[in-house]
């Protein structure tokens, strides 16, 4: 068995990530967006996201990395922004879209850096947020669920790259970690 137990089902995603489409068109009003994806796992999020917008919307990729292969973040966050990007977030309507709030490192890593590049706003949406502490605290604008503490895998998610196929959220089961 490679996942313990679903936690959030392809259906539940659908119908959350519609709505999360919803408020998102409504809160910006007809304004333009450039969405910031962060790399690999909030792709399929952000597919399905952007899709359902509304408003007009832009959206660059941006590799980052925090675990590198485990279950648990090493601290240092890597990020990958070329110089063209800083011009394009300059005056703009900046929407970091991600995978899961976790220890918060990796987003205020990148709310940080895009914060001195000059947007005209920045807001944050995020799938899922842990419950736990987080070691460095970030407003979500716009969440998907909450989840308790535990090492999901689908979605987008990975564990050592694997897993990101599936099409619901579960966690993953002790004995696959390595
Ligand atoms: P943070 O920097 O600790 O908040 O971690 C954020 C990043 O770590 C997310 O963008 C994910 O890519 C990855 N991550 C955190 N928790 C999990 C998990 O439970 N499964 C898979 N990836 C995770
Ligand atoms: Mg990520």
């Amino acid at each position: 068995m490679i996942y313990d137990r679903i936690l959030i089902t392809a259906e539940q995603l659908d119908a959350r990530i519609t709505a999360l489409a919803q408020h998102i068109s409504a809160a910006y009003n007809g304004d333009s967006i450039l969405a910031m994806v962060l790399l690999e796992g909030a792709k399929p999020f952000a597919r399905q996201l952007l899709s359902r917008l509304t408003i007009p919307a832009a959206a660059e990729y941006l590799k980052v990395s925090s675990y590198h292969g485990g279950t648990k973040s090493t601290g240092d966050v890597i990020l990958n922004f070329p110089i063209e990007l800083n011009n394009k977030i300059r005056g703009n309507n900046i929407l970091i879209i991600d995978d899961i709030y976790d220890t918060g490192l990796t987003l205020a890593s990148t709310v940080d850096h895009v914060r001195q590049c000059e947007p005209k706003a920045i807001k944050t949406c995020v799938l899922l947020e842990k419950q736990i502490l987080h070691h460095r605290f970030v407003p979500i604008d716009f969440l998907g669920f909450q989840i308790e503490d535990t090492f999901v895998i689908g979605f987008g998610m990975d564990y050592r790259n694997q897993y990101r196929n599936l099409p619901f959220i579960a966690s993953l089961h002790p004995d696959r970690i390595a």
